[in-house]
């Protein structure tokens, strides 16, 4: 029944945490130098206000073919193996804008709550990334790296600081997905007729709606979003996570209690063979949900206020949304489809849920449109994202790839396809939130105890959130830099 050839490749992607570098194709927007030019003016119509010029230089980075990339995408184009900001000449840039910044008081140039607030994540972004693991090659020595990261974060840190808002500030920010949903862009409800219409839910956040807001008691929510144990992940944001059943709250509470009850195993032992994926199988008894249901996460920034502490905020970074349109039973076939790709039934299971994004934009929050959301078009494509366990630098590493193919496809992947690959489970099996996804499959994670998750008010999962990044190592040496 399994053509083993095929398994055992997708063993080893599993296996080696590789599966979303092997299929993952997720792409930020590919610009005209002309549209980029108009971009340009982010924080101030003057292109070389120093903000615009600190942002860009982190921000933007041209690829083989000549292009500027990244300018307003939502995470800077950096990975674990990048050397942008890092070897000497844009790292001595950096650096050199950053004390402008510091010495001309540049936290007093503008004074948009908003604008300060979207510069500040995005620094701390970079720093979070800074005080990562960094794989270098030999062209970059280990004394050059400590160099590089001793020049940069304390100048980085400074900047952070002085641009913190006040607790007040912060909790007065607006809340740009209401924003979002009362703009009219978007449908507000999702249309099976049309299942690839983007809608933003417009009743997602009404306390006795139809959403319920879930938590875990034990952590916070989407723990792999924001893991930072050794992979390319740097994200500084609280994540809330909401269930729909079709039948409404009272349905969803009911389900989630079922889904608590269930003490067997996750995984059960199907066969004999050599690799988990062939061996063992979801367990085909833990309770299900109907056809129709929906489930969102939603990624919102963090910010370090003043005086220094992380705290949540409304700003809403991403939405992503995924409507189960199909529920097909947990079998060996089924798993297969959602494993084994380029097959009839994998195009098949890709029709089983329908799935959406939208993305922060900072031009369009700026403008004040659609509450700077946008949503992320059928191909549009983007570079690996930090989540997706990639480590290389596209624009750094021109070996990659075959080069029968310019450089914005061959290193950027349509991202609405790339959510199969972490969701191509039958119903509940693709829930990963529950399923305590590891982004591979060993004996160890057959093991795994499910998440259990329970009806939690918004503010509890942020404090979570908060909770979980005053526990991490670059928060303790931001801290501490801003104490010295
Ligand atoms: C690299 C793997 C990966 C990709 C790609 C991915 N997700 Fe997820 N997703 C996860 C994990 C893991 C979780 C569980 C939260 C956690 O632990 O971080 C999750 C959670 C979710 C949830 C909350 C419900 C649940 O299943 O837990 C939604 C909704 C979601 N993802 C939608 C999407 C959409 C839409 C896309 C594509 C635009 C996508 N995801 C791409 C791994 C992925």
């Amino acid at each position: 029944m399994y053509h083993s050839r095929t398994l055992r490749q997708v063993a080893f992607c599993l296996a080696a945490g590789a599966a979303f570098i092997c299929f993952f194709t997720s792409l930020g927007r590919t610009e005209s130098p002309a549209k980029i030019a108009s971009d340009r003016l982010l924080y101030h119509t003057d292109p070389e206000h120093l903000w615009n010029r600190l942002h860009d230089a982190i921000f933007v980075r041209v690829g083989p073919d000549g292009r500027a990339y990244g300018h307003d995408r939502l995470e800077p184009l950096l990975w674990r193996k990048s050397k942008h900001l890092i070897e000497a000449p844009s790292n001595k840039r950096t650096v050199s804008l950053l004390e402008e910044f510091l010495n001309n008081k540049g936290e007093k140039l503008i004074d948009d709550p908003l604008k300060r607030a979207m510069l500040q994540r995005d620094l701390w972004l970079v720093f979070t990334w800074l005080e990562g693991d960094h794989w270098l090659d030999n062209e970059v020595k280990e004394e050059e790296l400590r160099a590089a990261r001793e020049r940069l974060r304390l100048p980085l840190a400074t900047v952070i600081s002085r641009l913190a808002l006040t607790r007040d500030q912060i909790e007065r920010l607006p809340d740009n997905y209401a924003a979002a949903v009362a703009s009219g862009e978007f449908a507000k409800q999702f249309d099976p007729k049309h299942p690839d219409t983007p809608y933003l839910p417009a009743d997602l956040f009404d306390t006795d709606g139809p959403w319920v807001c879930l938590g875990r008691p034990d952590g916070p929510i989407a723990p792999t979003h924001l893991r930072d144990d050794g992979t390319n992940v740097f994200t500084n944001s609280a994540f809330l996570l909401f269930l729909r059943l079709p039948a409404g709250r009272a349905a969803t509470v009911d389900y989630l209690q079922r889904l608590r009850a269930f003490d067997q195993p996750l995984w059960i032992e199907v066969g004999n063979a050599k690799y988990p994926v062939e061996k063992y199988l979801p367990n085909p008894k833990i309770p299900t949900f109907p056809v129709g249901t929906e489930v969102a996460l939603l990624r919102r920034a963090l910010l370090v206020a003043s005086p220094t502490a992380p705290i949540a905020t409304a700003l809403t970074e991403s939405v992503q949304l995924r409507v189960y349109r199909e529920i097909p039973e947990i079998t060996a076939p089924t798993i297969t489809a959602g494993l084994v790709s380029g097959t009839a039934d994998s195009r098949r299971a890709q029709s089983w849920q329908s799935f959406h994004e939208f993305q922060l934009s900072r031009s369009l929050l700026f403008a004040g449109r659609a509450g700077g959301l946008r949503a992320i078009g059928p191909k549009e494509r983007d570079f690996p994202i930090p989540f997706a366990l990639s480590y290389r630098d596209e624009f750094e590493d021109h070996e990659s790839g075959s080069n029968d193919q310019p450089f914005s496809e061959r290193s950027q992947h349509p991202i609405l396809e790339t959510c199969f690959v972490c969701h191509s489970f039958p119903g509940i099996a693709s829930f990963n939130s529950y399923f305590n996804f590891r982004m591979h499959l060993d004996e160890s994670n057959i093991g795994a105890q499910p998440f259990s998750l329970f009806e939690m008010s918004v503010s509890k999962v942020e404090d979570a959130a908060v909770k979980s990044k005053e526990g991490r190592p670059h928060w303790t040496s931001l801290r501490k830099l801003l104490a010295e």
